[in-house]
C-alpha cells in the first residue's frame, strides 16, 4: 500500500490548491478525484464555464443593443449556441489541463476514483471494479458541494435543471423560469435573458441576492429588469412539474394567492449542499451538522485531529477563493506554521452586468451590531469614464466607523466591480480609513475614481463630482 504524508479527497479549488501548498512544503501528497478531469465544480461546471457564457452572451447583447449607439452598424447578429457552448468547453479544457500540469510540476500523485475512509489512516479509491488503498498520515476532506434539490422539483436534467445542465443547453429557452434570485439565478438568468429568453425569477425572500447590502439588491434588480428579467419576490414555490416539453410552476404570493408560471425550462438555483455521500465518515467517527456540513474547529480540524476539511463541505461562504485560502491555511497549519484567514474580508462577486462586488459588513449588519457609522456613495453615471464606455448604471458605497473612520463595508455595483473590489480588500486588510482612500491618487479617467469619490463622500461629504 502506498504511503503518503497527506491525502486530499476532492480536486476543486480547495483540494488542488491544498495539494500544491502541501507539496511546496515538502509533503508527499496524494490527490483523489472521482471525475476524469481535475478542478472540481469551479473549473468544470461552475466559475469558469459560467463566466465564459457570461462573456459570450454579453458580447452578443452589446452587438444587439450598444454597437449602433457607438456608431457601429452591423447586420442583425444571430446566436450560435452550439459554438458558444463549444468555446466554453474549450476554455474549461484548457483550464483543467492546466491543473494536470501543476500536479505534475509539483510531483503530486493523482488518483482517479472515488475516495472513502476505511479507517483513520486508510483510504479506498474505487474506479469501476478496481479498488486501490493508500495510507496517509493526514487527510484533507475537500469534497465540495452539489446543487440542492427541492423535494417537489426533482431534477430531470432535461427541463427541470440545475446550473450544470444550464451550462450545456442545446437551444436558447423561449421562457426560462428561475427559482432563486441568488448568485446562480442572476448570473445564468442574465446569460439567457441576453440571448433572448424571457426569464422569470421566483424568489422566496423579498429581494435578490439577499446576503448582499440592500442597496446592491435594489440596484441589480433595477438593472436586470431593464434587461427584461421579471422578478417575483416573496413567492413560495409549491410545485414544479414537466410534461417533457413544458414546465409548470405553482407558487403562493404574499397574500397567499396561488400564482402559476409556465416555461420550457426551469432552472432550480436555491443553493448548494455539502457533498459527503459515500465518503465513509461513519468509519472514522466524523460528524456533520444539521445542514450536512462537516464540523471543524478554528484550525479546520474535524473531530479527528489529523483529518481536516475545507471549502464548500464546511461552514462559510461557498466560494472558490474561500476554499483556496482554506487549502493553504490547512497545508501551512500541518507544517507547523501559524496562518490566518480573515473571513470578514473574503470578497463576494456577482458577475451580472453591472457586476456586484462586496467586502466587509453590510449596512444592515453594521446597524444590527449597534456601531455608529457613516456612508459615502457615488454613482457611476457621474463619472466621465463610465459615460465614455456607456456603462452608467450602479454606484460605490463605502461605510466607515463614525468615530475612527475605519472602513467597515465596501459595496459596489457597476462596470468592472469584480476587479475593482480588490482595492477594498487591500484597504480593509490594512485597516484603512475612508480618508486614506480619499487622499490616494486614482488615475483619470478610470472606473476606480468612483471609489475615491465614494471615500471622499464618506470622509466628510466632500465628493468632488456630484
Ligand atoms: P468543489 O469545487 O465542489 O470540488 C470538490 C471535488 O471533490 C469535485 O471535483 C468532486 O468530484 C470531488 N469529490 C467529491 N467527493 C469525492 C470522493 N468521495 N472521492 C473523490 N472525489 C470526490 N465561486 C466563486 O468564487 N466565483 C464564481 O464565479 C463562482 N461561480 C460559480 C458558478 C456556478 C454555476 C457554480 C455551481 C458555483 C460557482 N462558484 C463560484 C462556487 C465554487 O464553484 C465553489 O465554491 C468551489 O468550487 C468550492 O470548491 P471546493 O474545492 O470546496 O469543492
Ligand atoms: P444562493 O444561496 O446564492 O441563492 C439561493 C436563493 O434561492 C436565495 O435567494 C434563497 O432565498 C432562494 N431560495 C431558497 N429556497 C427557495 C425556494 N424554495 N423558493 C424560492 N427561492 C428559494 O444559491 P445559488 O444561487 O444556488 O448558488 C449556490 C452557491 O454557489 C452560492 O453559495 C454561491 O456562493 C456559489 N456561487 C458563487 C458565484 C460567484 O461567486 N459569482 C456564482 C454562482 C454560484
Amino acid at each position: 500500500m502506498d504511503k503518503f504524508d497527506v491525502a486530499i479527497i476532492g480536486s476543486g479549488p480547495g483540494g488542488y490548491v491544498a495539494a500544491i501548498r502541501c507539496a511546496q512544503l515538502g509533503m508527499k501528497t496524494a490527490l483523489i478525484e472521482k471525475y476524469s478531469t481535475l478542478g472540481g465544480t469551479c473549473l468544470n461546471v461552475g466559475c469558469i464555464p459560467s463566466k465564459a457564457l457570461l462573456d459570450s452572451s454579453e458580447h452578443f447583447h452589446n452587438a444587439m443593443h450598444s454597437f449602433a449607439d457607438h456608431g457601429i452598424d452591423i447586420e442583425t447578429p444571430k446566436v450560435n449556441l452550439a459554438q458558444m457552448i463549444s468555446r466554453k468547453n474549450a476554455v474549461v479544457s484548457q483550464t483543467t489541463d492546466g491543473i494536470d500540469f501543476l500536479m505534475k510540476k509539483n510531483k503530486i500523485t493523482v488518483f482517479q476514483g472515488f475516495g472513502s475512509f476505511v479507517d483513520d489512516h486508510t483510504i479506498a479509491i474505487k474506479k469501476e471494479t478496481e479498488e486501490t488503498k493508500i495510507s496517509a498520515n493526514k487527510v484533507i476532506i475537500a469534497t465540495g458541494s452539489k446543487p440542492t434539490e427541492l423535494p417537489f422539483a426533482k431534477f430531470d436534467k432535461e427541463r427541470i435543471i440545475s446550473s450544470t445542465e444550464a451550462l450545456n443547453l442545446k437551444e436558447v429557452p423561449k421562457q426560462m423560469i428561475v427559482i432563486g434570485a441568488g448568485v446562480i439565478g442572476l448570473e445564468l438568468g442574465s446569460v439567457y435573458a441576453r440571448l433572448g429568453s424571457e426569464v422569470t425569477v421566483i424568489e422566496y425572500l423579498d429581494k435578490a441576492i439577499p446576503g448582499y447590502d440592500s442597496a446592491m439588491s435594489k440596484e441589480i434588480t433595477k438593472s436586470l429588469k431593464k434587461l427584461g428579467i421579471k422578478f417575483n419576490f416573496s413567492h413560495k414555490v409549491t410545485d414544479v412539474s414537466s410534461d417533457g416539453k413544458k414546465v409548470s410552476v405553482s407558487a403562493t404570493d404574499k397574500k397567499n394567492q396561488e400564482v402559476k408560471f409556465e416555461g420550457d425550462y426551469c432552472l432550480v438555483a436555491v443553493g448548494r449542499s455539502a457533498y459527503t455521500a459515500g465518503l465513509g465518515l461513519e468509519n472514522v467517527g466524523i460528524k456533520t451538522d444539521q445542514r450536512g456540513k462537516v464540523e471543524v474547529n478554528e484550525k479546520l480540524q474535524t473531530s479527528k485531529e489529523h483529518i481536516f476539511a475545507i471549502g464548500d463541505v464546511i461552514k462559510g461562504a461557498m466560494l472558490a477563493h474561500k476554499a483556496e485560502e482554506e487549502g493553504v491555511f490547512v497545508a501551512e497549519t500541518m507544517a507547523g506554521q501559524k496562518p490566518h484567514i480573515d473571513y470578514n474580508l473574503i470578497p463576494g462577486v456577482v458577475y451580472t452586468w453591472p457586476e456586484v462586488a462586496s467586502v466587509g459588513r453590510t449596512e444592515e449588519q453594521i446597524k444590527e451590531a449597534g456601531i455608529s457609522y457613516k456612508v459615502g456613495s457615488f454613482p457611476f453615471r457621474a463619472l466621465g469614464r463610465a459615460r465614455a464606455s456607456g456603462d452608467t448604471d450602479g454606484l460605490v458605497k463605502i461605510i466607515s466607523d463614525k468615530n475612527t473612520d475605519e472602513i467597515l463595508g465596501f459595496h459596489m455595483i457597476g462596470p468592472r466591480a469584480a476587479d475593482l473590489i480588490a482595492e477594498g480588500v487591500v484597504a480593509m486588510e490594512y485597516r484603512a480609513s475612508a480618508e486614506d482612500i480619499a487622499r490616494m491618487s486614482h488615475a483619470h479617467p478610470t472606473f476606480a475614481e468612483a471609489i475615491k469619490e465614494a471615500a471622499l463622500a464618506a470622509t466628510d461629504n466632500r465628493a468632488l463630482h456630484v
